[in-house]
């Protein structure tokens, strides 16, 4: 489920760029300005709007870990301003002074690409602020630009429909000339490296949008010696128009697009399953960026509106890879001595440590907060926890606190299933949805994470036969992840 939890009115024209910082969410518009707003609830910074800018704002990009902005501009500049003041740091003048239209940071903050509408590229030494080389392409204007989880390439998008991957010295490793029909409008790198097939080979996942109303998932590879190699994965056709804007989601399984046809859609982007259709804007959407840390969605419209969505499914599983941020942003709302229920939203999988001992203690067995911290029990152990690990290993004497324990455990195990999920897509260990399942050398299959804890800590012995386990192989059911992920497509 996406539910709206605020939009943001701030902007006195269209809103072109948005972004996320663990912290902060930025949004710059054709009213010259940028706003910032905290991501706890959605209040602007008092140092906001951004002034500076002579003309229309773009792009922004936050450093990697949210201390600076860059934002570029009609201006011609990219301006570095600091996070913790408003104030601006830096004006990078873009060679050519021609319109600067994207700009983005690499993942280590030692580079800053800025791509332009005469089609120069500059690529900036962040740590010194200083241009380092020039290049680019002709007769075109750059719109979008990603840098790779490793560092090492980035790749730009233009008008004239072609997608180009860049090395460090500028120069093009790879162009893939007909990317879009009548335009590239965005591209982004998942965050993650993929596994590649050879030793050699680093494998990334590249999301691009166009006029051509297409959003398409790349699988871009790089080795040494034979170069870089660029292969479509995927065609996504949830959208009726133009494509503006695309993000992947921090942990890069979703996917999310703005399109002139005014809607926001989510995919599944290992199998381009769609999601969710959100229609919220009146107008094209130009703008759309994932939360690294919470599971929230942020767009921005020609309507001059800034919407933030709250992404979760039934289960929780989604948001439950989100903690710190989402934490942060749902706490502080609360006043002190109201209940604290923050682990309650995730699965209970997933907890740590500390939301283990909250749990014991709403569920008034505070006396086994010290014996469940000295053993480092989270989520996933609890959950695996019975009457003989109580016992013999945590020494657990009275019979009425481990019978307790055990009927508070299976109650929550029962809590956090969904409602007539079918048994097979539940994993035996933490009876919970799976979203990563894999096969054992007992022929069942379990969450990924659930099985390995199991086999590291529970002497290789199969959960299900209780008889040990030949191998500790596990192996992805492939089948079964699908199903799932149809299922809660269709719930
Ligand atoms: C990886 O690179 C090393 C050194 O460049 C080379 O000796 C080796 O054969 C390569 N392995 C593969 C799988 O390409
Ligand atoms: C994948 O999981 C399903 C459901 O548990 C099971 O029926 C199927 O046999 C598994 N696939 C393989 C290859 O074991
Ligand atoms: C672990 O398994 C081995 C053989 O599979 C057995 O000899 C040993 O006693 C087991 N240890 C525990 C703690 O269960």
């Amino acid at each position: 489920m996406v539910s709206l939890i605020c939009t943001l009115h701030d902007h006195r024209d269209d809103v072109n760029w948005c972004v996320f910082s663990a912290s902060l969410l930025a949004t710059c518009s054709a009213d010259k300005t940028i706003r910032v707003y905290s991501t706890r609830d959605f209040s602007e910074l008092p140092f906001s709007p951004l002034s500076g800018h002579g003309y229309v704002v773009h792009c922004c990009s936050f450093s990697p870990c949210g201390q600076y902005l860059a934002s570029c501009s009609t201006d011609a500049t990219t301006v570095i301003w600091l996070m913790d003041s408003g104030e601006i740091e830096a004006v990078l003048e873009h060679p050519g002074r021609s319109p600067v239209r994207v700009c983005a940071f690499s993942p280590d903050s030692v580079h800053l690409v800025s791509g332009a509408s005469d089609g120069t590229l500059a690529l900036w030494d962040f740590t010194t602020r200083s241009l380092l080389r020039t290049g680019g392409v002709t007769d075109t204007t750059l719109v979008a630009c990603s840098f790779s989880p490793c560092g090492q390439l980035f790749v730009s998008g233009s008008t004239y429909g072609d997608l180009r991957v860049w090395n460090l010295e500028l120069r093009q490793l790879h162009a893939e000339k007909n990317a879009h029909d009548l335009g590239v409008t965005c591209c982004q790198f998942a965050p993650q490296m993929q596994k590649g097939s050879g030793g050699n080979v680093t494998e990334f996942r590249l999301a691009s949008c166009g006029q051509d109303s297409l959003l398409k998932i790349w699988s871009i590879s790089h080795m040494p010696s034979t170069g870089c190699k660029m292969q479509l994965l995927r065609t996504l056709t949830g959208q009726t128009a133009p494509v503006l804007s695309c993000s992947f989601s921090a942990d890069g399984q979703m996917l999310v697009s703005g399109s002139v046809d005014k809607s926001i859609t989510v995919y599944e982007a290992s199998q381009g399953t769609l999601l969710y259709t959100l229609s919220q804007h009146e107008r094209y959407v130009t703008a759309c960026a994932f939360s690294p840390t919470a599971p929230l969605i942020a767009t921005g419209s020609m309507d001059k509106s800034v919407n933030v969505w709250r992404v979760e499914d039934g289960c929780g599983t989604l948001e439950a890879k989100f903690l710190p941020g989402e934490e942060a942003a749902s706490s502080a709302g609360r006043r002190e001595g109201e209940k604290m229920a923050g682990h309650s939203r995730l699965m209970a999988s997933d907890w740590s440590e500390d939301d283990v001992s909250s749990w014991l203690r709403e569920e008034g067995l505070d006396v086994l907060v010290d014996v469940f911290k000295a053993n480092n029990i989270d989520g996933l152990e609890l959950l695996a926890l019975n009457k003989d690990i109580l016992t013999t290993d945590l020494k657990i004497e009275s019979v009425g606190l481990r019978g307790k324990l055990i009927r508070k455990i299976e109650e929550l195990k029962m809590e956090s299933m969904c409602t007539g999920v079918p048994d097979e897509y539940l994993c035996p260990i933490t009876h919970e949805l799976m979203r990563d399942p894999v096969i054992a050398a007992d022929g069942y299959s379990y969450e990924c994470e659930a099985i390995q804890s199991w086999i590291r800590t529970k002497n290789r012995s199969s959960p299900m036969t209780n008889l040990p386990l030949q191998t500790t192989l596990l192996t992805p059911n492939h089948t079964l992840k699908m199903a799932i992920s149809r299922w809660k497509t269709s719930h």
